[in-house]
């Protein structure tokens, strides 16, 4: 099966025909959906989604753009959420340089704040990142890499594992980075719409040259749809194409990047046999 790690099904685009497209889910080949939160009201309507929905599982936490918000009352509320089995990453957090809505310092506090809470609740973190290469790779060092306090907890992954750190979501910079933080820092790439771009060509060169093993479905959906969507609404049932895409890129079938995606994304996430 399909899994999309990375939707926004709680977003007002899909208040027209949400239940009816989730519901067309399942019988086009996508069996799960990780909904992940941005804004601090979303935190409600993603834990409602995943409760609502047995296939749905959430990420909870504030987008960069949005922590101002992260006061003591939304905090209490992540926990609190955090402690549900149905919530299974910290996400989305990171560093937003483009649209540079917060300060960069709140931004990395609020950052390294929320992965804290990642390690304490034993869950991964879906980061965004956005013209903002360098000061995400330290941070992510800071926390992840070598004597981090994601180690000091977790011990040193033995060579040759894959540890369950969690996903630079929606890759968007360089090969060089890539090798980073996939085969030194154990992270895995989120692919989504963008591979199928014409102007992809960073992105096709990076899922060429990584492999399979450290590799994530994702929509981003509503935003992000693929060609030849692009432009229109986006949702898991255009997975397909950004499958077609990859097994090209890489010179395999399009089963084999089913098959190992999804077995990537359960294992991330923890997500149960069904
Ligand atoms: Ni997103």
């Amino acid at each position: 099966m399909i899994i999309d790690t990375h939707a926004h099904y709680h977003s007002e685009q899909f208040d027209p025909d949400r239940d009816e497209l989730l519901a067309s889910l399942g019988p086009a080949g996508i069996g799960m959906v990780i909904d992940i939160a941005a804004e601090p009201d979303s935190l409600d309507r993603v834990m409602e989604l995943a409760g609502k929905y047995p296939f749905i599982y959430a990420a909870i936490g504030l987008h960069p753009d949005e922590v101002g918000d992260l006061n003591e009352e939304t905090l209490t509320k992540i926990r609190e959420y955090l402690a549900d089995e149905k919530a299974v990453a910290v996400g989305e957090i990171g560093l937003d340089y483009y649209w540079n809505r917060e300060s960069r310092d709140l931004q990395i506090s609020s950052f390294k704040k929320q992965i804290d809470l990642a390690l304490e609740y034993d869950k991964p973190v879906v980061i965004h990142s956005r013209e903002a290469a360098a000061d995400t790779l330290e941070v992510v060092t800071e926390m992840y890499g070598e004597g981090s306090p994601w180690e000091m907890k977790y011990g040193r992954t033995p060579a040759g594992k894959i540890p369950r750190k969690g996903v630079m979501h929606c890759y968007s910079y360089s090969s060089e980075q890539a090798r980073i933080y996939t085969e030194k820092l154990g992270f895995y790439l989120g692919i989504g719409g963008v591979v199928t771009f014409k102007n992809g060509k960073k992105l096709k060169e990076v899922v060429r040259q990584t492999p399979l093993p450290y590799l994530l479905l994702e929509t981003d959906c509503p935003y992000l749809s693929p060609v030849p969507f692009r432009g229109k609404r986006n949702s898991s049932l255009y997975l397909p194409y950004v499958v077609q895409e990859i097994a090209e890129l890489k010179g395999i079938t399009p089963e084999e990047v089913v098959r190992v995606t999804e077995e990537n994304a359960r294992y991330l996430f923890g997500l149960p046999e069904n």
